[in-house]
């Protein structure tokens, strides 16, 4: 064989493994996205971080859970160093939670206990999905970028309450958490 044909055959093997290597990533991929049923990425929805306190759905008096006009729960929340506001969330079990949140500083995220609600906040942007939780009981809401020297102190908690529970609760109207005062 001449030393251009042996070159072409290395190349040729070469071009198969690479192949096969991207096919297995992409088949993790599938298969860890699938698995864990990951949430795709939403939409770009952009926010001024300097403003977003002053006025509209992240202002202080709008951040909790409500349940809209259409019965649909909403949660909207903010992250900054080294809290979540607010500190304690509350859901119902058994029915969409529609998440909208955004950070005021730098990148922060969370995670839901062992639910598939994980997300990234970005200053600028606001972060949006919606999930379900199966079951009633408490779980904890770290921070899980991190953000600065406070990130392993920053987490909140989520109380999932039964469906009727949170009802009766959301019947009072407003924004609802379980903050304690
Ligand atoms: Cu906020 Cu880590």
């Amino acid at each position: 064989m001449s030393a251009v044909n042996v070159a072409a055959a290395a190349e040729k093997r070469w071009a198969w493994i690479v192949g096969a290597i991207i096919a297995t990533i992409i088949a993790m991929m599938v298969f860890t996205g699938i698995h864990w049923s990951s949430m795709p990425p939403s939409r770009v929805e952009t926010i001024d971080p300097r403003t977003l306190h002053l006025s509209g759905e992240f202002a202080e008096g709008n951040l909790g859970t409500a349940v809209g006009a259409d019965g649909k729960v909403m949660v909207r929340l903010i992250a900054q160093q080294y809290s979540f506001e607010p500190q304690c969330v509350v859901v119902p079990a058994g029915m969409p939670v529609t998440f909208r949140g955004t950070a005021t500083d730098v990148i922060h995220g969370f995670v839901v206990g062992r639910t598939n609600a994980n997300v990234m906040l970005i200053p600028g942007y606001v972060a949006t999905f919606t999930t379900s939780f199966p079951r009633a009981g408490d779980e904890l809401m770290p921070c899980h970028e991190y953000c600065g020297p406070g990130h392993a102190a920053m987490w909140a908690h989520v109380q999932i309450l039964p469906r009727e529970e949170f009802m009766a609760k959301a019947k009072a109207g407003g924004r609802m958490s379980c903050v304690r005062r």
